[in-house]
């Protein structure tokens, strides 16, 4: 393996090019041969490199147990990138200027001479940024990270201080629980200080995702109706419409309650309710997002179940194609108690929010696959159209597509043209696509580059973490020695068990499907 390679040439900026100014560095990416490595981390750094974002002189050094050199690594990468690359076909002028910054380090991630290996790779490199300014991907078992911590900080690849940076990105499930969590954090502040460690919660890379605080706070009228005086409830939807597919062996020990509502939908709620922080900088985000997740009240066994539903599927169809129940998926317990679906009723205890139910649901095998948060607003009194639309005139609603459709519409009421008085809802769309084209980065491209630059506001902190942990440890807690029941079952291609809707019902609301916008 030749190491030694002119440090320019990682370049794949343009002259011209809008991007941030970011130091030379290289990427070690740990469980190269996995999954996330093909799919999502070499595409999105290709990506980064084709859009001229990279640092002028970056390597990327995949690390791994299995036997490959830099060229046959390459390769498998490339037929990776055919595939899963967002962008066809693959720009080869690209390619060849990005494969050439690509290395292979083969070892064993508890042997202490796989590092030093990986170490002389670095050195080989010949330039002080390449060697010293390090971006860690775990892309690997959380029960791993302590000993990559332990092993990178041994061979002197990691500091806790200096005038070079090396920072560790960390895939989700971040634990399975509160302690486990606690225990994973203090491996990685062992051998790393706080703000070295960037934990992923690919949702916070969505587009649609940041626009939520551009949206609440860049805009006055909408953001002097975003509290209890005009938002009645707020509706939070994250459904799939595959099933667990491949995954069950994850899955039996994660559910939807660890796989989605402890990051992605606490993300995406803890964004929607924050207070407005004082700047734009990691910490001051972040403390809003905490001191909301704070503030959600806490779930106790009297409240779980009667603001906590659960579900499981069974066989049924989706879009026409039939789909098995859960218990019959690969890698599940026949008689398996994991829940496949959630939906909650929580109640922010702030002044903003008191007494406005947030209600969040997630599944899999739904109908459709949305992701979008509905601000329903109050009534008006219903006295002047009273006689001619009944008790219950429409009120206002804003959704926020996230995805797909990515967009926001409003919906409010307008006069049927005509002669009679009649009132309907009616509805405004702005849409991405139409706006801004069908530019779409995948949340990879954002988050690695925040990483490389060194800007933790799209990565979850420590005690971030640990308080969404907490608020769902009080409903699995409550969940974990009671066997699912009749009620709590739903068909493959529904909504979800009855009980979700009556979880709504009791406030007088409803579930809305996400909308469909042509
Ligand atoms: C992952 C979950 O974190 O998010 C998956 O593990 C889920 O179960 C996925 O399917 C959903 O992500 P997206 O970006 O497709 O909404």
């Amino acid at each position: 393996m030749n190491n030694s390679r002119p440090a320019d040439e990682g370049n794949c900026q343009q002259p011209g090019a809008e991007r941030r100014t970011l130091q030379p560095c290289s990427i070690v990416i740990f469980g190269a041969s996995g999954d996330l490595t093909a799919r999502k981390l070499i595409p999105a750094l290709y990506h980064l490199c084709k859009e001229h974002q990279m640092p002028a002189d970056f390597r990327i050094v995949g690390f791994a147990r299995r036997e490959k050199t830099d060229e046959s690594w390459r390769t498998e990468l490339r037929t990776a990138l055919d595939q899963f690359s967002r962008t066809k076909p693959v720009d080869e002028e690209v390619w060849k200027k990005f494969a050439a910054c690509l290395y292979y380090c083969q070892g064993d991630l508890a042997d202490p001479a796989a590092y030093q290996k990986l170490e002389s790779i670095l050195t080989g490199f010949g330039s002080a940024p390449l060697r010293q300014n390090l971006l860690f991907y775990l892309a690997i078992s959380p029960s791993q990270f302590g000993t990559v911590a332990e092993q990178i900080s041994q061979a002197r690849l990691l500091n806790k201080d200096g005038t070079a940076w090396q920072r560790i990105v960390v895939e989700k499930p971040f634990g399975h629980d509160l302690a486990s969590a606690q225990a994973l954090n203090q491996e990685l502040t062992r051998f790393a200080h706080e703000s070295q460690v960037f934990r992923i919660d690919h949702y916070l890379g969505k587009e649609t995702v940041q626009n939520i605080l551009m949206f609440r706070f860049s805009n006055s009228i909408f953001e002097r109706l975003w509290n209890r005086e005009s938002v009645d409830h707020v509706q939070i939807t994250v459904s799939e419409k595959l099933g667990v597919g491949e995954r069950g062996g994850y899955y039996e020990e994660a559910g939807a309650l660890r796989d989605m509502v402890q990051n992605h939908m606490l993300q995406v709620l803890s964004l929607i309710a924050m207070e407005p922080p004082v700047s734009l900088e990691a910490e001051s985000v972040r403390d809003e997002k905490v001191k909301l997740l704070k503030s959600i009240r806490p779930l106790t066994p009297e409240t779980v179940p009667l603001q906590v539903v659960r579900g499981q599927y069974f066989a049924g169809s989706v879009g026409g194609q039939p789909r098995p129940g859960y218990r019959q998926e690969t890698k599940v317990n026949p008689s398996s108690n994991v829940e496949t679906f959630a939906a909650l009723k929580l109640f922010i205890d702030n002044w903003r929010w008191s007494g406005v139910p947030f209600y969040l649901r997630t599944g899999k095998n739904l109908p459709q696959s949305a992701s979008e948060v509905r601000i329903q607003f109050r009534p008006t009194p219903n006295v002047l159209f009273a006689a001619q639309c009944g008790q219950h005139l429409d009120a206002n609603a804003l959704t926020l597509r996230l995805q797909p459709n990515e967009g926001i519409s409003l919906r409010f009421n307008g006069k049927v043209p005509g002669m009679s008085l009649g009132v309907r809802p009616v509805r405004m769309h702005f849409s991405y696509d139409a706006e801004f084209g069908a530019y779409t980065p995948e949340a990879y491209e954002r988050l690695l580059l925040e990483a490389i630059a060194g800007d933790a506001t799209l990565f979850i902190r420590r005690d971030e973490v640990e308080t969404a942990w907490h608020i769902v440890d009080s409903i699995r807690n409550f969940w974990d020695d009671k066997p699912l029941t009749n009620r709590e079952f739903y068909a493959a291609g529904t909504w979800g068990p009855v009980a979700a809707d009556d979880l709504l019902e009791k406030l007088g609301h409803k579930w809305h499907e996400p909308q469909i916008v042509t």
